[in-house]
């Protein structure tokens, strides 16, 4: 089943959301980089508004100096959902952009090595699963209620950002084109601490002991579900149906095996699994079997 036009087009052989426009998108491959420019890019549901809260806290040392009153989606913009009408030539540098544009509609200039990217992945069936509940919460996604047809959409490619697959494995293919940093969510969420010195050490940001602790101890799941700006509470009312859910939901690995039948994982098993094979990643599905 195709997903409505009344809430995705297709651009370049890739799915967007409506509440941006193929002439914004398009003026994106043509958008001047700066050096010092750093791009989240993810497949969504992988961790995206967590690295952008992790970012944005080691750019401030572990503070929110200056930052304190702005909601994360204005101190770190959507690039191709500018739903603010940001002048990101405006923006202060290092200038910060999520993005959860597939390698090829970035613009050139990253290409060239210019600016860094953090492109971080999760695993599928924990990605299905969120964006099944975020599809219900969220007023601009197509909610779609009975997960098995949501599953067959999600394996088609056939949903907001098109296929996880081509998503990860483009990244990943093309990895040498870009100055770029690959983490996981559920390497973050086993050690922190560690992925906040990876990103330390690619950005050449060098914080203190306290500082580092102060990031990490700010970007927990635990704090940024109690912290508003950080966690999306303050979406529009026309955005985000709050009776519906959450943005930060559950913020767990392996929630997959809560909500998917022995059938729906071998389904989806099947699709991905000569797929997965040709990846480059070794996917987490449990925080405690790796396989
Ligand atoms: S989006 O809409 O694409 O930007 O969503 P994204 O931010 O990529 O992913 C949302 C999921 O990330 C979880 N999340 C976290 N997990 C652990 N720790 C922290 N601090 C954290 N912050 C966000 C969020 O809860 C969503 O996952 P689920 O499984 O739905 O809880």
């Amino acid at each position: 089943m195709e997903p409505s036009k009344e809430f995705v087009f297709k651009y370049k052989g890739f799915y967007f959301g409506v509440n941006t426009s193929v002439e914004h998108v398009a003026s994106l491959e043509n958008f001047e980089i700066k050096d010092s420019d750093i791009f989240i890019a993810t497949y969504p549901k992988s961790g995206t508004v967590w690295t952008q809260n992790i970012l944005s806290l080691i750019l401030h040392e572990g503070h929110r100096n200056g930052t304190e009153d702005m909601e994360l989606m204005d101190r770190i913009p959507w690039l191709e959902y500018n739903i603010k009408n940001i002048d990101f030539t405006s923006l202060p540098v290092p200038r910060v952009f999520a993005t959860h544009l597939p390698y090829y509609l970035l613009p050139r200039d990253l290409r060239n090595k210019k600016g860094r990217i953090i492109y971080v992945t999760r695993n599928p069936k924990d990605v299905l699963v969120s964006y099944y509940h975020f599809s219900k919460f969220i007023i601009t996604l197509e909610e779609v209620p009975d997960f098995n047809i949501f599953m067959e959409r999600f394996l088609a490619g056939k949903v907001l950002a098109s296929s996880w697959f081509d998503h990860v494995a483009g990244w990943y293919g093309h990895a040498e084109d870009f100055n770029i940093l690959f983490l996981t969510y559920e390497d973050m969420k086993k050690d922190l601490r560690s992925a906040v010195l990876k990103i330390c050490n690619f950005l050449g940001k060098k914080l203190s002991e306290e500082e580092i602790e102060s990031v990490v101890r700010q970007a927990t799941f635990e704090n940024m579900k109690k912290d508003p700006r950080a966690n999306y509470e303050n979406l529009p009312d026309d955005i985000a149906d709050k009776s519906k859910g959450r943005f930060l939901r559950k913020g767990t690995v392996g929630d997959w095996k809560n909500m998917m039948t022995v059938a729906q994982s071998e389904r989806f098993d099947e699709v991905l699994n000569e797929k997965i094979k040709t990846l480059p990643i070794k996917i987490t599905w449990d925080i405690n079997s790796e396989t």
